[in-house]
């Protein structure tokens, strides 16, 4: 049986370290964050992934070790998966130093024939540096292959897209390594792991036993790279429908569920709003555009995915001077801060933004978030208020902001929240409700992709 290494405890270096000791296997999860490392050991995790505790308190100090010497789970293991951070470079590129440097690291301690996998996300060609840098770094002549093995895990149900995979892909460029990444996922594979009684719940639409496609390292990357791109094309795409819906008067609610409905499209990340953030899509984005450019390729598809993502944001600001004329010394109230419902990241959330654009104009903010204030209060280090919940949020608010798409803001006591708000106008980047029921209950109700319906009040006064 493998022993495997996991180097970074990030959100995929730990989600996929669990879902390891999950199917069996001896892991060892190696990060250089010793403050984090004691507070995996305690049992705390850092991170809001639904099973991801469980997992950890049912393998943690027999299967599950956390450790902060890369040299001894190298030593020890024959499969070095690399999880940590690629964040962006100010020109758009994947800063890939600390792969560079986690790689001549495990060079070092290589004591026999390991696999060493890229998990990170990283542009094509990276497996070819990381053999490079090794085979500089390594005195011995020692074997090693370098595969790639990307993620596509979702924040917020990441243990599940993990062990409910579409699909599992493996760049490897020796059968060697082909054979032990196949004995690897064998669990998933053959659907051993689906048999067992304490296995994670199965998700709809699971694909079980999901298929292993084994091609080259540099087809692997670009799988990854070209995956999240195509997905946040999908989100621009819908999103610029959507400001096309508001020039006619169309409905972009029913234009998504027409065309999300041809099987060949599909209904899923047609939906509008304002805009994709987090910790992937943006970086990931502008990283493959900037690869394919130093391929000799100029992609400027994703220049266009980038604009309207920005747009977005821009639009939605607007929206808000449109209802309350001036901004300055305004009290509104946040509902959402995370980047998507479900997670407690607020890296590249379009909600953040928003905030901190409004905060820039004098605007008085109040934010309520399920699982994000406290990353958000070390951000927002007292420029913005926070509340226990949406409604608190609303008392006396000039306005309401849905940006984030949590499952409790989309039923909300409208009534109560009438009752509550200074002004009945709710601007709603998630089209989390329908401007007839909002009619209905006395708002002005301004979303995205549909008409915006006047106060009585306000029947005779233009819309501007
Ligand atoms: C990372 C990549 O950023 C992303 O592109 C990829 O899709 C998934 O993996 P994430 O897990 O969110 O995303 O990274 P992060 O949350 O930054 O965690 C990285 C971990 O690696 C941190 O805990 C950090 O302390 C650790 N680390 C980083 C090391 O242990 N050694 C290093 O040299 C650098
Ligand atoms: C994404 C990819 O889905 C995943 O496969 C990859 O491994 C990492 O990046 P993640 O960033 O966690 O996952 O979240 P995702 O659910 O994809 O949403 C990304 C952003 O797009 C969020 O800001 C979300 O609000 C937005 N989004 C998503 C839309 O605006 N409309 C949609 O229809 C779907």
């Amino acid at each position: 049986m493998n022993k495997i290494a996991v180097v970074g405890s990030g959100y995929v270096g730990l989600v996929a370290a669990a879902c390891f000791a999950e199917l069996g296997y001896s892991v060892t999860c190696v990060d250089n964050d010793l403050a984090k490392l004691e507070c995996l050991r305690r049992g705390e995790i850092p991170i809001h992934e639904k099973f991801l505790p469980e997992l950890v308190a049912r393998h943690s100090g027999t299967r599950l070790q956390f450790s902060d010497s890369l040299a001894e789970a190298v030593r020890s293991s024959t499969v070095i998966f690399i999880a940590v951070g690629t964040p962006s470079k100010d020109n758009g590129e994947a800063d890939l130093s600390y792969v560079e440097s986690v790689a001549r690291e495990i060079a070092r301690s290589i004591n026999g024939y390991k696999v060493i996998i890229e998990k990170s996300t990283v542009p094509v060609y990276t497996s070819e540096w990381i053999r490079r840098v090794m085979l500089l770094t390594t005195r011995t002549e020692c074997e090693f292959d370098v595969v790639s093995n990307p993620e596509f895990l979702r924040e917020g149900t990441a243990v599940t897209d993990f062990l409910y995979p579409d699909r599992i892909v493996v760049g490897v460029n020796s059968e060697r390594a082909a054979a032990v990444l196949r004995d690897i996922y064998s669990p998933l594979t053959t659907g051993a792991y689906y048999m067992s009684a304490q296995r994670v719940p199965e998700p709809d639409r699971a694909t079980i036993p999901p298929q292993l496609i084994l091609t080259s390292a540099k087809s692997a990357e670009l799988i990854k790279h070209a995956s999240n791109a195509f997905l946040a094309m999908k989100i621009s795409f819908i999103n610029a429908v959507a400001s096309i819906c508001e020039e006619v008067g169309a409905d972009i609610e029913q234009v998504a569920r027409g065309i999300g409905s041809d099987s060949r499209i599909g209904p899923q990340f047609l939906r509008a709003g304002i805009g994709y953030g987090g910790s992937c899509f943006p970086k990931d984005v502008s990283a493959f555009r900037a690869v394919s450019r130093q391929c000799g390729y100029d992609f400027k598809l994703l220049e266009d995915v980038m604009q309207i993502n920005e747009e977005q944001r821009r639009r939605f600001l607007q929206k808000i001077r449109t209802a309350l004329w001036t901004l300055k010394g305004k009290k509104i109230g946040v509902l959402g801060l995370a980047f998507k419902g479900g997670t407690d990241d607020i890296r590249e959330s379009p909600a953040i933004a928003l905030v901190q654009g409004l905060v820039s104009e004098g605007v008085q903010i109040t934010a309520y978030d399920p699982a994000a204030m406290k990353r958000a209060r070390e951000l927002f280090n007292g420029s913005i208020h926070f509340a226990e919940n949406a409604y608190a949020v609303a008392a006396g608010a000039d306005a309401l902001l849905i940006l984030t798409d949590w499952d409790e803001f989309a039923s909300l006591d409208l009534k109560h929240l009438h009752e509550l708000l200074e002004y009945p106008i709710i601007l709603d980047g998630r089209n989390l409700y329908t401007p007839e029921e909002m009619e209905r209950h006395g708002f002005m109700y301004i979303s995205i992709g549909r008409k915006v319906l006047p106060l009585k009040q306000l029947a005779d006064v233009p819309a501007q």
